[in-house]
């Protein structure tokens, strides 16, 4: 068995405003074309203990309690991607926190709403790509 670091892979989701808009085949369109390989995919949803314990990090955070329930209120799609340079490249795909700052040709920029209902999630880290890839998929979908 070979051991690898999951240095090249950043987990997403689509978040429940862009699910309910019908957006998830073109914001998976415009993964795809920036090169991205889709390794695991699934539309579920999220128990708001489930999204709590997703955004844990952010737990002092004002907007938390929001964050938690805008997450869990409907289908989300969960995705880990594969790329060269995965988690920055992908958090330039899908441009700032706000779409109002996020730069043109963004994904945030096209599809998000509000910064609290920005369409799309991206790892931060490699680290925090594999807990959430983890938290989502069992090890036979993520091979
Ligand atoms: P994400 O984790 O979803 O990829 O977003 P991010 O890194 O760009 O932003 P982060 O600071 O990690 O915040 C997580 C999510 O919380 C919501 N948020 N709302 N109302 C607000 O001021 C506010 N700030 C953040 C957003 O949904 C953000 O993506
Ligand atoms: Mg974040």
């Amino acid at each position: 068995m070979t051991i690898q670091m999951a240095t090249n892979r950043t987990f997403t989701m689509i978040k429940p405003e862009a699910v309910e808009n019908g957006n998830i085949g073109a914001i998976l369109e415009r993964i795809n074309a920036a090169g991205f390989r889709i390794v695991a995919m699934k539309k579920t949803q999220l128990s708001a203990d489930s999204a709590g314990t997703f955004y844990e990090v952010h737990k002092e955070r004002p907007f938390y309690g929001e964050l938690v329930s805008y997450m869990s209120s409907g289908p989300i799609v969960a995705a880990i991607l594969e790329k060269d340079n995965a988690v920055a490249d992908f958090r330039a795909l899908i441009g700032a926190t706000d779409p109002t700052e996020a730069a043109d040709g963004t994904i945030r920029k096209e599809f998000a709403e509000s910064k609290a209902k920005n369409a799309v999630h991206g790892s931060d880290s490699d680290e925090n790509a594999a807990i959430e890839g983890d938290f989502f998929f069992t090890e036979e979908e993520r091979s």
